[in-house]
This record gives C-alpha cells, sequence and structure tokens, in this order.
C-alpha cells in the first residue's frame, strides 16, 4: 500500500541518487501511477546549467517512456528538508498528465503536506480543449 509516507521515502531514495554538483541543491521524486507502481528520479545536473533535468521531470520521463502516463502522486523532496514546490517547467510538464486531483506531495521538516494539481497549476496553457 503506497501511502504519502512511502512515496517520500521512496523520493528520498532517489535524492541519494542527484547529480548536482554545481548547485549542492538534491531533488528526489516518486511518481505513483494509476497501476501503482512508482517511478522515481533525481535532478542532473549538468556544466552547461540549462541543459540541467529536474527529478520530477525525470521521473515522469522515466514512466511516460514504460508506457505511463496515468498518476495518482508525485511526492518531492529536497536537500534542504523544505517543501520542495516544483519549478514551472516541470509543472507545465505535469499539466500533460496529471489531472486537477493528481496529488502533490511535499514535505516541510518532517511534517507531510498534500496538495492538488491545481492548487499548484491554475490557469493551465493547453493547445486546444484536449
Ligand atoms: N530542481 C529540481 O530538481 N526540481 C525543481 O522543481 C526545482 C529545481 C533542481 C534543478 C537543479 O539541479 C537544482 O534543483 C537547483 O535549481
Amino acid at each position: 500500500f503506497m501511502d504519502n509516507y512511502n512515496l517520500v521515502a521512496i523520493a528520498k531514495e532517489a535524492m541519494a541518487m542527484a547529480y548536482a554538483p554545481y548547485s549542492n541543491f538534491k531533488v528526489g521524486a516518486a511518481l505513483l501511477c494509476k497501476d501503482g507502481t512508482v517511478y522515481s528520479g533525481c535532478n542532473i545536473e549538468n556544466a552547461s546549467y540549462g541543459a540541467t533535468i529536474c527529478a520530477e521531470r525525470t521521473a515522469i520521463a522515466k514512466a511516460v517512456s514504460e508506457g505511463k502516463s496515468m498518476f495518482e502522486a508525485i511526492a518531492i523532496v529536497c536537500s534542504n528538508n523544505t517543501e520542495a514546490t516544483p519549478c514551472g517547467i516541470c509543472r507545465q510538464v505535469m499539466a500533460e498528465f496529471f489531472q486537477n486531483d493528481t496529488r502533490i506531495v511535499l514535505e516541510n521538516n518532517s511534517e507531510i503536506i498534500e496538495y492538488t494539481f491545481d492548487e499548484v497549476m491554475p490557469f493551465v496553457f493547453k493547445l486546444d480543449n484536449r
């Protein structure tokens, strides 16, 4: 049974794999699919800074490339132990796949906080009414 606590624990395992020699800011994400499987990801930085990929997008890319596109929740943690609110690029990528009620699970100094996707990403851009 994958509750928020378990999902955060998986995100922390992924955070340990972060490649962040430039910022020293490590991020981990754990993406829970509707079928119960979990894909995790970490941030992967680059000497050409803009080529960096965030933890959230690493997890989403892993899942989508394995055929998963229906998601229940994503847990995100970062190395300063405060709320790892996703960046704008990651929110836009989430918007492609997440539903309004997809849960965004964060942790602030050991307290787990849950939002819905529409709370963190109102007024989503979409090409048409897809
Ligand atoms: N980062 C993430 O992994 N996710 C976010 O939502 C915000 C930023 C990473 C990118 C970079 O490696 C480091 O955090 C500092 O920006």
